[in-house]
């Protein structure tokens, strides 16, 4: 049985770097469903955003991002969205920019070329509107730049540690632009970054919750201190840094809590860099940023870099845009640069603010290149039958979303790196499969030993499950 991850603090002495790890083992679902009447540790959303120029606009704190089921996005995002008069004006928004976009030039254009220009409308919501707008037409071939990199660090990226990468000349970029600002830079969730500023002789401090990024990016061990640790447990290990760089997952609560951190970890007169989402996004995506900006303008100076980030597509948003039939992407995802010149005290509101903990607990599983993460409840181990099934309407177990906000998501059980979901019936069962398979077994093999009681046929069918949904 696997322990609950209480972290333990290892020193390791090596480089005179410090290694605070939690069990790779467990992982936590940062996922923020929640922003609709969640509360930050000492100040709700609501609260936040009616602090902000949101008010009234109760839609505003219903936060979605997109998924792609059968039988058209439109209506599926209204739903997400909760409010008719805010999907109508994040629609037109769409319509609008796509208009802009073909008004300006004669020329096709690739499908990659659009959806980079698209400000974070999901690709598959952006083919939705080209298509009911007759822009198709002007769709050129898709770009050769379709190509991914993440083949380059395993194990794969997982979309419940919210893992998109930038681009290997956007770390760089980062590393010379952001980190060489300051004597010693605070990365906060940014590894990629980290390990491109330690490769270039610079002084980081990395802390970022998933111990797998020492395997992607062995150079971290350099970094002065590395902190395996969740964000909400992190202040009273961090001293002040000149450069306090941060990527929180794309949510009104993550990034507004993680700025908090930043103001604090930030020396007066230093610098704070962070990832701004797009405002497409979703729906509330302006509103909300117009509170992030809002809350950094009360630090100091800022400084918007618009698109200046750039980010690879996973594996699993490749896989979750193919099962929506979508292709030609690339690498498509952008997102603001803002600069903050920390210029004043932390302020009383932003002082109180605090991440929030996982609700979550996610066991991770390694299976040569693949991640797959097992939703923990002991209360729960053995309470249903049978083993693994695919969430109704999906094919193949593939999750065609990658959305905080989609309903599916909640009885979502297993989930792996290819974005492959399942619902599990019994849990000790199928954490007893995939225990055997990480130690190196093979999958006839695991079920017959942990399903000695079933059939020949009943284990055939079981066997058949896993492999489509390993696959
Ligand atoms: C949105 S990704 C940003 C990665 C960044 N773009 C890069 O290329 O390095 C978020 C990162 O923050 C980490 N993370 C997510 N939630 C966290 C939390 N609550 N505490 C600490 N780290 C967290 C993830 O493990 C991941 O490395």
């Amino acid at each position: 049985m696997p322990t609950r991850g209480t972290s333990v603090d290892v020193r390791t002495g090596s480089h005179g770097s410090q290694c605070a790890c939690s069990s790779p083992r467990e992982s936590h679902d940062g996922l923020r469903t929640r922003v609709a009447g969640l509360r930050l540790r000492d100040v709700s959303v609501q609260e936040l955003m009616e602090s902000h120029s949101v008010k009234n606009k109760p839609a505003a704190r219903r936060s979605t991002q997109h998924s792609s089921p059968p039988g058209g996005l439109g209506k599926a995002f209204q739903g997400l969205a909760g409010d008719s008069s805010l999907y109508a004006a994040y629609s037109k928004e769409i319509d609008d920019r796509l208009a802009q976009l073909f008004g300006s030039s004669r020329d096709l254009m690739s499908p990659r070329d659009v959806f980079v220009r698209m400000r974070g409308a999901f690709p598959a919501l952006v083919r939705e509107h080209l298509a009911a707008a007759g822009w198709e037409k002007r769709l050129g071939h898709e770009s050769s730049d379709t190509i991914s990199h993440w083949n380059e660090y395993p194990p794969e990226l997982h979309p419940l540690d919210f893992e998109w990468y930038f681009t290997p000349d956007c770390a760089d970029y980062l590393a010379d632009a952001v980190c060489g600002r300051g004597k010693t830079t605070l990365c906060l969730g940014v590894p990629t970054v980290a390990a491109a500023a330690i490769r270039k002789g610079r002084n980081v401090v990395v802390l970022d919750r998933n111990p797998l990024i020492v395997r992607r990016f062995p150079a971290l061990l350099r970094s002065s201190q590395l902190w395996l640790l969740d964000i909400a447990d992190c202040e009273q290990h961090l001293a002040r840094a000149d450069v306090v760089l941060f990527d929180a997952p794309w949510y009104l609560e993550d990034t507004y809590s993680w700025l908090a951190v930043a103001m604090r970890a930030a020396k007066a007169g230093g610098l704070i860099a962070f990832c701004l989402f797009p405002r497409l996004v979703r729906p509330t995506a302006s509103a909300e940023r117009e509170a992030i900006l809002e809350a950094a303008e009360s630090a100091g100076k800022v400084e918007v870099l618009e698109d200046a980030i750039a980010y690879e597509t996973p594996i699993f948003e490749s896989e979750a845009l193919y099962g929506a039939g979508i292709t030609g992407f690339g690498n498509w995802r952008r997102a603001d640069l803002v600069l903050v010149q920390r210029t004043t005290a932390v302020p009383r509101r932003m002082s109180a603010v605090r991440p929030s903990r996982p609700s979550s607990t996610w066991l991770t599983y390694l299976l040569g290149r693949r991640v797959v993460k097992v939703r923990y409840s002991p209360a729960r181990t053995a309470v249903r039958g049978g083993s693994v099934r695919p969430l109704p309407g999906s094919v193949d177990f593939v999750y065609p979303s990658v959305s905080a906000r989609d309903p599916r998501r909640r009885s979502i059980d297993l989930w792996t790196s290819r974005n492959r979901v399942a619902q599990v019936g019994n849990l000790e069962s199928v954490m007893g499969i995939l225990q055997l398979l990480e130690n190196g077994g093979c999958l006839g093999t695991a079920i017959r030993s942990v399903y000695r009681a079933s059939s020949a046929s009943g284990r055939r069918e079981i066997e058949h499950a896993f492999r489509r949904l390993l696959g």
